[in-house]
């Protein structure tokens, strides 16, 4: 059993590496939406600068069996590194993942990165039926449980109409004194250095568990680059912003992304409501709206997909009266790679 690293502009071999993560999509999470192969092509050949991946592949004869890849920021968090290991159904059980978590821990410690977080799909709660493989795999693996997401979803139409104007006018009536920008695609530069720093205070406010995470330092450029990057992977943005009226200061963001496949399903991103400005249901103002401004750019999206840490008692109400319904659960682990021999 060679590990190999994949030369990434080989699209045989590429093509491969999605058809494995396709075939663990169909067994371990059937109703998540699936990966997008545009944008997983695509990703495989961008250089983000303000980060860097490295892939390793297994096969069995010529054909790719098992996957790597390592996700490592190289602004902030340098310490920090972040796997996903996936193995083809047919061949679990045999050693591989393991192989594949020890190389990534060896990249990551060689790198100079002291935690290696990791993670997998599980059941939550009287949801459907999940393979408990990746949970079992990296507790056997020596990985602590560091934080547990619920993934809901919502049809789009889940609220009815009137349910929803009704929600909108509170949510509008609370925030008389705030101003709001719908946009799609690229950010209006006007509006980039201060959703920058807004973003850049996200790992702080949104519960992370025990991830071993700092903030980021999100200035312009790299807020446009990184969202340059989404659209080079054919990713189609749209967002809400909220601000005091009278002021530059962006204090309220929400953002959903649609991938090309499948086209029909939208991605829940951020949503964010500085700390200083809560309590004037900003946070459902800005995600209505964005439904709304969803809805007549792109008709033909029928559901939207979120994830937010179990203990987030704010988004979960919101979200929850937004139609959500949980589906299943991300578990995250983490270690300290620095100790391991
Ligand atoms: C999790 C995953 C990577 C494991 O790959 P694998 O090659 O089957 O794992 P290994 O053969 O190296 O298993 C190592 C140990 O993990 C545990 N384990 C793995 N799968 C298990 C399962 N289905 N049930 C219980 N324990 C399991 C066992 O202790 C196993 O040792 P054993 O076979 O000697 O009992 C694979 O199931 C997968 O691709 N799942 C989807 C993606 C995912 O969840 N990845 C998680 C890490 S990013």
């Amino acid at each position: 059993m060679d590990i190999e690293t994949p030369d990434v502009h080989d699209a045989e071999t590429v093509d491969q590496m999605f058809a494995v993560l396709q075939a663990a999509h169909l067994v371990d999470e059937p109703d998540n939406p699936p990966p997008c192969g545009v944008a997983y092509r695509v990703g495989m050949r961008q250089h983000p600068l303000t980060e860097k991946f490295e892939r390793r592949i297994i096969r069995d004869d010529c054909r790719v069996v098992a996957v790597l890849s390592l996700f490592m920021p190289l602004v902030d968090n340098t310490a920090f590194c972040d796997a996903e290991v996936t193995v083809h159904p047919d061949y679990r059980r045999r050693g591989l993942g393991t192989a594949l978590l020890r190389e990534a821990e060896h990249i990551g410690r060689a790198d100079g990165r002291r935690s290696l977080a990791t993670g997998s799909i599980g059941r939550w709660e009287d949801g459907p039926q999940r393979s408990e493989a990746g949970r079992r795999f990296l507790e056997a693996a020596g990985y602590d449980l560091v934080l547990t997401e619920v993934l809901r979803s919502a049809d789009i139409d889940a609220v009815q109409p009137a349910v929803e104007r009704e929600l909108l006018a509170q949510a509008q009536a609370a925030s008389v004194d705030y101003e709001t920008i719908a946009w799609t695609g690229r950010t209006p530069e006007e509006y980039l250095a201060p959703i920058a720093a807004l973003n850049s205070t996200f790992l702080n406010e949104a519960p992370i568990g025990d991830l071993d995470l700092e903030p980021e330092k999100i200035d312009p450029d790299r807020k446009r680059r990184r969202e340059e990057l989404k659209i080079e992977r054919g990713v189609f943005l749209c967002g809400v912003f909220a601000r005091p009226k009278g002021s530059e200061e962006i204090v309220a963001t929400t953002v959903i992304e649609i991938h090309t496949e499948p086209g029909d399903v939208a991605h829940q991103q951020i949503t964010l409501v500085a700390p200083n400005h809560r309590g004037h249901r900003l946070g459902m103002r800005v995600k209505l709206e964005n439904h709304e401004q969803l809805r007549a750019a792109r008709p033909e999206v029928r559901s939207i997909h979120t994830g937010n840490a179990s203990v987030n008692a704010a988004m979960i109400a919101i979200n929850e009266q937004l139609g959500f319904v949980p589906v299943d659960a991300w578990y995250a682990y983490q270690t300290d790679i620095s100790k391991t021999s």
